[in-house]
């Protein structure tokens, strides 16, 4: 991002950036999904982000003309369209991340859960892939419903004797973005120097946001800040409703894609203190899944935080919301395991 504002010698800079030795790894990064409404401008993110040196685009069908298109830029990756699942495993083989936007998105009236039936069996086949061609991969889901669809993934992995939690991600990147948007409005403060972690699952009510953890310190009203917390939660559907029909968020979710799968790759690089939320393997509730800050590393996750002092207002939203994430987690074990 900061890329398409530099020059080669900014570039450069950023490019040395939290590398001692001043070597950028060669790093393999693959989208599936890629010609979808997420994918092409994650892909385009992808291919302007410097840490990326081959970026394959995979999709049932179109990424060819994704991928040429894409491939003119003067970046620095290497990019390859493939089409068809006879092409998945080449797009997977030497992927040190790979990113998963594939899948349908709502309509207006649909919940994040409607999408089940159709998208958990998309992810199943895409992560017996991965774990045949890519098995020490991270993997970032972004596929819904994500509180269904990370357990599928674990469970693919878990039977194929692959699964290493350090590696799954739930990407709820977008729900901190919104957060950081809609508290620096209210708070009127400068949206860039915002922080609000935001914790639990990724749909209605399981997305909590902690605002009075948020920086800058603001003390807003308890309307203020619930009136904030049901618009994050309610995000996703306020872009469905206004795209009538033509799916769900593709512009914001590609620019919070990109900066997960960045924090993804400067952690694998060894860049010191790169802590994002995310949706992974967890021990810091009773649920086996949870979303709370991550600091990620050379092996993917570093370490699981706490969630740090609640408000009462928060510490009632994490009570309602853990009956509503058991089940979509529960949902998405019993589907990977039946079927
Ligand atoms: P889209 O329909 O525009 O694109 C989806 C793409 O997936 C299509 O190009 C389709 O061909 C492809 N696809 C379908 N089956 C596939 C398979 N087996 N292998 C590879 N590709 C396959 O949808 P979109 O708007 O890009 O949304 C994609 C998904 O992301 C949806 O499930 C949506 O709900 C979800 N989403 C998640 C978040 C989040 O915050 N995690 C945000 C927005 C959207
Ligand atoms: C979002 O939060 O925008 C996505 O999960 C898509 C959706 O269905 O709302």
């Amino acid at each position: 991002f900061q890329l398409l504002r530099s020059g080669s010698a900014s570039r450069a800079s950023l490019l040395r950036r939290g590398y001692s030795s001043g070597a950028v790894p060669e790093r393999k990064v693959a989208v599936l999904g890629a010609a979808g409404g997420i994918g092409q401008p994650l892909s385009l993110l992808m291919k302007l982000n410097p840490l990326v040196s081959k970026l394959a685009l995979y999709d049932i069908a179109g990424t060819p003309g994704v991928a040429a298109d894409v491939s003119h830029i003067n970046t620095r990756s290497e990019i390859a369209g493939y089409a068809g699942e006879d092409q998945l495993g080449q797009a997977l083989e030497g992927s040190d991340v790979v990113i998963i936007p594939a899948g349908v998105p709502r309509k207006p009236g649909m919940t994040r859960d409607d999408l089940f039936n159709i998208n958990a069996g998309i992810v199943k086949s895409l992560c017996t892939a991965i774990a045949k061609y890519c098995p020490n991969a991270l993997v970032n889901m972004i596929s819904n419903p994500v509180n269904s669809t990370v357990p599928i993934a674990a469970e693919v992995f878990k039977k194929a004797g692959t699964y290493d939690e350090k590696k799954l991600f739930g990407v709820t990147t977008l729900d901190v973005v919104r957060a950081k948007t809609f508290y620096a409005g209210k708070a009127k403060v400068p949206v860039e120097e915002v922080n609000v972690p935001v914790v639990g699952g990724h749909a209605g009510i399981t997305i909590l946001p902690l605002f009075s953890q948020a920086t800058p310190k603001a003390n807003l009203p308890d309307e203020d800040i619930k009136a904030l917390t049901k618009r994050t939660q309610d995000g996703g559907t306020e872009v469905v409703e206004a795209k009538a029909g033509k799916g769900s968020a593709t512009l914001s979710m590609a620019y919070a894609g990109a900066l997960f799968a960045d924090a993804c790759l400067k952690g694998l690089n060894g860049v010191p203190d790169v802590v994002e939320c995310s949706f992974v393997q967890s021990s810091i509730t009773e649920l086996p899944f949870f979303a709370s800050k991550v600091k990620l590393g050379k092996n993917g996750v570093d370490e699981v935080f706490g969630l740090g002092p609640l408000s009462d207002y928060e510490k009632q939203g994490l009570e309602s919301l853990i009956p509503e994430l058991k089940a979509s987690i529960e949902k998405g074990i019993k589907f990977a395991n039946q079927s």
